[in-house]
């Protein structure tokens, strides 16, 4: 068995009524959870839509009261909110931790969590006993793995059992030691591998797929050769949605972000300023005031 989009959506974050009142994804009137069933009215209309990943519950929160209307807890929280040097070190723990702190700051958005590298490249059952954690212990609506024909049988054996899965496909970050971070599916070969990669996981029942780091006229056949939508970052502007790493888009990342990012806030200044405005306001005597002082 496959999810259909007619099926129910069984997380414990909305209940499974399909949206099939037109209602736009951003910029829509409806207050309740978002679930993969909005998710596939919105490709029926033909309509694009914005996710950004989040990683804490009062971040979530903003984007959730801007009508971002899905959120991805990335693994990209190794590099963007844990210190580490890549996505690989991250755990399953951490991961239900920082996911379930999402889901609590929100009310609206689809909740995606990914599934941290070694949890689930062992088989279907691992990927199995991972997801489930995700969904029942911190809520989320849907999980995110890496690989097309290679994780065919993961997503296949989710999907039975009722977890939505996100597909993620080109550049896969969990294999930066053997992949590197370049540009993928370049040349007739690998665009072919890439178009099958993306038919295996459509038709292991994914709700969408993410393409990472993939040429715009690639990204735009395989767009047009499936029917769930396709998710770009680095793909050009074809795709159905598009995600962005929030560090990226608010200017918190130091140093070099890639080509295909766009900064629409410098944070980093903004949080620096504040941090040595109250710093030279405690060394100069001006904070507190009265204001802020009890009697
Ligand atoms: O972990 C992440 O943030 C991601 C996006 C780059 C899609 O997988």
């Amino acid at each position: 068995m496959t999810f259909s989009s007619a099926d129910p959506a069984p997380s414990r974050q909305a209940p499974a009524t399909a949206d099939s009142s037109g209602k736009a994804l951003y910029g829509g009137k409806s207050s309740r959870r978002i679930t993969v069933h909005d998710i596939a009215a919105a490709k029926e209309r033909g309509e694009k839509w914005p996710m950004l990943t989040a990683y804490d519950a009062m971040t979530a929160s903003v984007f959730d009261e801007s009508g971002i209307p899905v959120m991805l807890v990335g693994d990209s929280m190794g590099n963007c909110h844990l210190g580490y040097e890549t996505t690989v070190p991250v755990t399953l723990d951490e991961m239900a931790m920082l996911s379930a702190a999402v889901v609590r700051g929100t009310k609206r958005a689809l909740i995606v969590a990914d599934l941290p590298f070694g949890s689930y490249q062992e088989g279907p059952v691992q990927a199995l006993r991972s997801a489930t954690r995700l969904v029942k212990d911190a809520g989320v609506g849907a999980v995110k793995l890496e690989g097309g024909e290679r994780s065919h049988e993961q997503i296949s054996l989710l999907v039975a059992s009722g977890i939505p899965v996100m597909g993620h496909i080109g550049l896969t970050p969990q294999s930066v030691n053997a992949m590197g971070y370049r540009v993928q599916g370049r040349g007739e070969e690998a665009a072919q591998q890439l178009l099958r990669d993306a038919k295996a996981v459509q038709d292991a029942g994914a709700f969408a797929v993410v393409l990472e780091l993939v040429p715009g006229e690639l990204a735009a056949e395989v767009t047009r050769s499936l029917h769930i939508p396709t998710v770009g970052i680095g793909a050009g502007p074809t795709t159905d949605a598009q995600v962005l790493v929030y560090t990226d888009m608010v200017g918190l990342t130091p140093g070099r972000v890639p080509r295909f990012t766009k900064q629409y806030a410098n944070l980093r200044e903004t949080l620096g300023g504040a941090a040595r405005a109250f710093a030279e306001e405690v060394v100069g005597g001006t904070f507190p005031q009265e204001e802020h002082t009890f009697h």
